[in-house]
């Protein structure tokens, strides 16, 4: 074997009373495409943390390039060729993506200054450098897609030649395609002798890249293998058996009312989108990124302007101008970016959960606190939340654990329409299971879903239709049984294909 490039030897970090990791271990060599894969809170983001220099261990040794090392910060670890992509994204939403790319090394003019233009075209040479054309380095970080900024965050990272690459989660928010490119710097670095640690909670990805995987439960490494088949990966992880992951799909029940139907809606990005939604049904969305959905799921919550055509909701005519009178008609919205869109960081698990039906929650103007604190529990039971408890603030759960405190906030809410916008994005496979099964439960219950997800697998095996949208318009819809994910993609690239 070669030599190893980065090393944890029973690394130890606790917050408050909360051991985040306990002893956890491993080596990845150069030349190596690692796997770091465990549930959500196993401590994955932790341990990539202290190895990218922005935590620092309680206990244990780091070593990167056969040294035992103690990182003062991300720099430290820049200084030693280690570059980390973060589970939560790093960029400054209020730069450009120019400047967001070279900020650490401004391109200046003859005096001295930093030019504008020269930031411009330095950065757009380093986007084509790494084919991404679809970025315009103009652009307001804050204005471009989460699939966009991850895009950004991988390019500044593998553009500064990285002796060592940790990447948390690089593909949850990227679609096929993408995902493609990213593997494609993966393999080029590890043909250069770099070593690449990464997490993922995709099987088929990890199957596909990773020379070893090690994995980790309890915030301690379970074992590292170059063969093992899911099922007993799962396992490990989870102490569980997930039979299959995903359940089948009820039947459409006949005659449901509509309860949702779009026609002809355009608006930034959309154009001419129809559909009706009935009671009882997961309709899919589909497609790749930056072809509208998110822009149709801001306009059917209230969010972004429609600028032609028509909703109805339960058979009214409705043309909201704001999401709170998107949820007074029984919609709700889980968004794509839990932290700037969703949750209130600093909030406990408690008010994040309860925030929608503080109403419910108050009498006479006054909070009762007992039901808050039942309603808040439920949500942690129900989509097994791993938390130290309902007042920790929903910041120090982990990423996939942040999803489902999302999720179960408007499960409380109890709205008739539910927008589901990747809600399985960084959710573990054993807990993915549970999403599944409670989205088809509530489907079967009467509620009436439009479910966008960026794995085409996942819409193939949980919708009753999917709608494949390209350049914003509808481009295909498909029917169950019998849809596949190949359906989808290629539905979603045919005129790129035939271009
Ligand atoms: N800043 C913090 N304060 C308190 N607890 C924390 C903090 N950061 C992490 N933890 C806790 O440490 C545990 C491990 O979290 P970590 O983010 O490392 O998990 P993960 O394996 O990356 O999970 P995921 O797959 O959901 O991203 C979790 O239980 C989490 O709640
Ligand atoms: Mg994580």
């Amino acid at each position: 074997m070669t030599r190893p490039a980065v090393e944890a030897v029973e690394v130890g970090k606790s917050y408050g009373g909360v051991a985040a990791l306990t002893a956890a271990s491993f080596t990845a060599t150069a030349g190596e495409v690692h796997a770091l894969v465990g549930e959500n809170g196993a401590g994955k983001s932790t341990l990539i943390k202290i190895l990218g220099g922005r935590v620092r261990p309680d206990t244990g040794v780091v070593r990167i390039g056969g040294n035992a090392v103690s990182l003062s910060g991300p720099q430290a670890a820049h200084d030693l060729g280690a570059w980390t992509v973060f589970q939560e994204l790093t960029l400054l939403p209020w730069m450009t993506v120019a400047e967001n790319l070279l900020l650490l090394r401004e391109t200046k003019g003859a005096t001295g200054l930093i030019s504008r233009s020269a930031t411009i075209r330095d950065a757009d040479a380093l986007l084509a450098r790494y084919g991404v054309h679809h970025i315009d380095p103009r652009a307001l970080v804050e204005d471009i897609s989460l699939a966009e900024r991850q895009t950004i965050e991988i390019v500044r990272a593998v553009s500064n030649n990285p002796q060592i690459l940790f990447l948390d989660e690089p593909t949850s928010s990227l679609v096929e395609r993408e995902v493609e490119w990213l593997f494609g710097q993966i393999r080029a670095l590890r043909t250069q002798g770099a070593c690449v640690v990464f997490t993922s909670h995709r099987w088929a990805e990890i199957r596909s890249i990773a020379d070893r995987i090690t994995i980790f439960r309890g915030g301690k490494d379970v074992g590292t293998f170059t063969e093992i088949d899911e099922g007993e990966a799962v396992r490990l992880m989870t102490g569980r058996r997930v039979e299959a992951l995903y359940p089948p799909l009820p039947p459409m029940p006949n005659a449901a009312a509509t309860a949702l139907e779009a026609s002809a809606m355009s608006g930034p990005n959309v154009r001419g989108v129809s559909f009706s939604l009935h009671a009882g049904e997961v309709l899919g969305v589909g497609g790749l990124a930056g072809h509208g959905h998110r822009e149709l799921f801001r306009m059917l919550f209230g969010d972004a302007t429609a600028t032609g055509g028509q909703l109805t909701v339960h058979g009214k005519t409705r043309r909201f101008r704001s999401p709170r009178a998107a949820i007074a008609a029984g919609i709700a919205l889980v968004p794509e970016d839990r932290k700037t869109e969703g949750l209130l960081l600093r909030m406990s698990v408690r008010d994040n959960a309860t925030l929608v039906i503080l109403k419910r929650l108050t009498r006479f103007g006054v909070l009762k606190p007992a039901e808050e604190r039942r309603a808040a529990q439920s949500v942690v039971d129900s989509l097994r939340v791993r938390t130290a408890g309902i007042s920790q603030p929903v910041g120090a759960l982990s990423g996939g654990n942040q999803q489902k405190v999302l999720l179960g906030r408007w499960l409380l809410a109890e709205c008739q329409i539910l927008l589901l916008y990747d809600v399985t994005r960084g959710v573990d496979v054993a807990t993915k299971h549970e999403i599944y099964e409670l989205v088809l439960k509530l489907a079967s219950e009467g509620h009436a879903i439009v479910f966008y997800s960026s794995d085409a697998e996942e819409l193939a095996h949980l919708c009753h239709r999917v709608l494949v949208m390209r350049e914003g318009v509808v481009a295909a819809e498909l029917h169950a049984p019998g849809i596949t994910a190949e359906d989808i993609v290629s539905a979603a690239v045919r005129d790129h294909l035939a271009a």
